[in-house]
């Protein structure tokens, strides 16, 4: 892929999963990635890793749903990099505490409600208008959120987090007009069921679900998180230069819009 080396990326929510995959491909790819997360035990054990594997890679300590946590984070970047190319937006609060608490519009608590707003939503806000302008300082940049097959399925359950996913698109949507002339492109991509490992620890209570789900694509299996993190890099490279404003559905075709 062409345009990431030696380009300053922030995984937002990158210590395991697809933010951690999405690391790797950066780091393979050039990129001087570091990996914001507020698992910080995670997060350095994914960046050691990466780094024994040759990759220019660090970590920090950040909760995105603190907004001064965010401008920290960004800051220490500067501070450290000299300058910020790329973020992708990433965290979500995947907990069973969490999303496995969130039932539909009747039912969900609303403390569940505001937290997955407050990872999911606000997070993503915070990040974009404390990285915005520091990648226009540095000439522009490339922004990456992830938003899932939950913002156009129309789900029975998980009604809090269809709205959190639905919103990122608007919030990127947003970004994209109104400083895609001042340099900044803004993506998102849509996963569709991705075997990291806190779906396989879901799955592994329910087998059924997994089967139930690959039958229903059109792909020969389930997604990897490896699946996520090429298209992730691909838009956040200079091959995608004259893409913003788009939301990739990366489902092996599960929803065809
Ligand atoms: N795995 C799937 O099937 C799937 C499908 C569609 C969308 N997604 C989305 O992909 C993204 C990654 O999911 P995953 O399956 O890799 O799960 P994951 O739990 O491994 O990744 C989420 C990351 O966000 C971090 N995070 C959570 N709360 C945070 C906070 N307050 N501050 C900073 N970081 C925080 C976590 O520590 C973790 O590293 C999420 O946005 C999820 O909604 C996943």
């Amino acid at each position: 892929m062409r345009g990431l080396q030696e380009k300053v990326i922030i995984v937002a929510g990158g210590a395991t999963g697809i933010g951690a995959a999405v690391a790797e491909r950066l780091a393979e790819e050039g990129a001087e990635v570091v990996i914001g997360d507020v698992n910080i035990t995670r997060a350095e054990q994914t960046a050691a890793t990466l780094r024994d594997l040759g990759g220019e890679v660090t970590a920090l300590e950040f909760d995105i749903t603190n907004e001064e946590s965010v401008r920290d984070l960004v800051e220490t970047v500067i501070t450290r990099h000299g300058r910020l190319d790329g973020l992708h937006a990433n965290a979500a609060d995947l907990s069973a505490a969490t999303f496995g608490a969130d039932d539909n519009a009747v039912n969900v608590p609303i403390a569940v409600w505001d937290r997955t707003l407050d990872v999911a939503l606000k997070g993503h806000l915070y990040l974009v208008r404390h990285a915005v302008p520091k990648m226009i300082a540095g000439g522009g940049g490339a922004i990456v959120h992830t938003s899932s097959t939950a913002a156009f399925m129309g789900e029975p359950l998980h009604v809090a987090y269809g709205v959190a996913k639905s919103g990122v698109t608007a919030l990127m949507r947003h970004t994209s007009a109104r400083w895609g002339k001042e340099g900044i492109r803004s993506n998102a991509v849509a996963p569709g069921l991705t075997r990291t490992e806190v779906v396989l620890a879901e799955a592994a209570e329910r087998p059924e679900w997994h089967e139930q789900v690959r039958d229903s694509i059109h792909a020969t299996r389930l997604g990897l998180p490896s699946d996520i993190a090429s298209a992730v890099s691909f838009l956040l490279s200079d091959d995608a230069s004259w893409i913003t404003g788009q939301v990739y559905s990366i489902d092996g075709g599960q929803l065809l819009r």
